[in-house]
């Protein structure tokens, strides 16, 4: 009965420990929930008061799909001083979360049969997105001691004539790795000489830590007008639930999604998109009061991790995610990352993912936007678990 791309469709890997986390939760036990990927933070009340003011001011009907102009203006002007990236306000398209920017672009420029490179592990959307629109999936895999990151050679090895996109998560989720912009400049130097696509997501661009300078791909003129930059304001905003996000690009491609949006969403929230304006251009210290209180958990987290046995981890350079290689705690009883995370969750009341889930058996991800107390609490109950584990 089904449709064969909704038959391919992989239901999520998490499901099964989110669902039992649930109902744990539910029956009124004390969980620790690491699994999600959202700040714990509420969303700033001057963005807030901007919705609250959109609906007094009635925009509250459809606007023009590309997103109110005021918005993209601001975009525009956000990108360029934080990432030194050019764009008109007509090259940018607002839509209900980046997670539609990202379908919308993949409809726009992915046909059956053509090869999209993406590296692992990946979110688990990028590859099921692909799939929809009939593109096939390239893995692109990586290791731990590399970073989880890709090179230059494994690049240029991978495309093929049929090769139409690469989409390159930089930060990345779930490991927190960061390309630096001599490894991005070496993967520029590839994909120069080849005419293919390049989307960008970079909604985790403003949380990097240690100082770490980010480098965005559309700030690389030889690859420019093959780049589509996605970005929003979930993450660093703390406005998940709002749904907004844009892509950025060249103009054919921009007004190519935008007609995709126009026949399925339309545009994104009226409301939303006021408050939105107020996230890109009002004050920004709720972010840097964000990021101190990251980089703080950061810290924390990456310490207990390391002080339990025979758990290795990639030092993350942003997002808020931690990513320890726990196989050596497998047993016969607990084979993989998802009987080892439902093993913490029976057992420590702690909920985090399986790494199985983004394509990396072996490891887990935890992520740190909880509470330092909530943090404590599940790192010694994790500890304990995994010695009782040991014997
Ligand atoms: C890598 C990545 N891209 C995109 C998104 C989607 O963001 P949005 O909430 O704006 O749709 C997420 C959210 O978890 C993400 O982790």
């Amino acid at each position: 009965m089904l449709s064969a791309r909704a038959a391919r469709l992989k239901e999520s890997a998490t499901l099964k420990v989110f669902g039992a986390a649930k109902r744990m939760i539910a029956e009124g036990i004390d969980v620790i929930n690491l699994s999600m990927g959202e700040p714990d933070y509420n969303t700033p009340e001057h963005i807030k008061e901007a919705a609250i003011q959109a609906i007094k001011a009635n925009h509250t009907h459809y606007t023009v799909n590309r997103g109110i102009l005021p918005l993209r203006e601001a975009v525009a002007k956000r990108l360029k001083e934080d990432f030194n990236a050019d764009y008109t306000p007509e090259q940018i398209l607002v839509s209900s979360g980046a997670k539609q920017s990202l379908f919308n672009t993949i409809m726009a420029l992915v046909d059956e049969g053509d090869e999209v490179l993406l590296p692992y592990p990946a979110w688990p959307t990028h590859p099921e997105a692909i799939g929809l629109a009939g593109g096939k999936v390239v893995a692109l895999r990586t290791r731990e001691k590399d970073d989880f990151k890709i090179n230059a050679r494994q690049l240029a090895a991978a495309i093929t004539p049929k090769t139409k996109m690469i989409l390159f998560s930089n930060p990345i989720n779930p490991t927190g790795m960061v390309y630096s912009e001599d490894e991005l400049t070496a993967l520029v130097d590839v994909l120069k000489k080849h005419n293919i696509f390049i989307l960008a997501d970079e909604i985790y661009a403003r949380m990097c830590y240690d100082g770490f300078k980010f480098r965005s791909l559309a700030t690389f003129p030889e690859i420019k007008e093959r780049v589509i930059l996605v970005q929003g304001v979930s993450k660093a905003y703390a406005m998940t639930g709002w749904r907004i996000g844009f892509s950025c690009g060249p103009q054919a491609v921009i007004k190519a999604a935008d007609k995709i949006q126009g026949h399925s969403t339309s545009n994104a929230s009226s409301i939303a998109q006021y408050a939105a304006l107020a996230a890109v251009s009002g004050p920004q210290d709720s972010l840097d009061e964000m990021l101190a209180t990251y980089t703080k958990r950061r810290k924390y987290i990456m310490e207990r991790f390391s002080a339990m046995p025979d758990i290795s981890f990639a030092v993350p350079r942003g997002a808020f995610y931690l990513f320890p290689n726990v196989s050596a705690y497998f047993n016969e009883q607990y084979p993989d990352s998802t009987a080892l995370a439902m093993y913490l969750l029976e057992k420590a009341h702690v909920a985090v993912v399986p790494g199985v889930g983004f394509g990396q058996e072996g490891y887990l991800r935890l992520s740190y936007a909880a509470s330092m107390e909530q943090l404590a609490a599940a790192c010694d109950r994790i500890e304990k678990a995994l010695k009782e584990l040991k014997g």
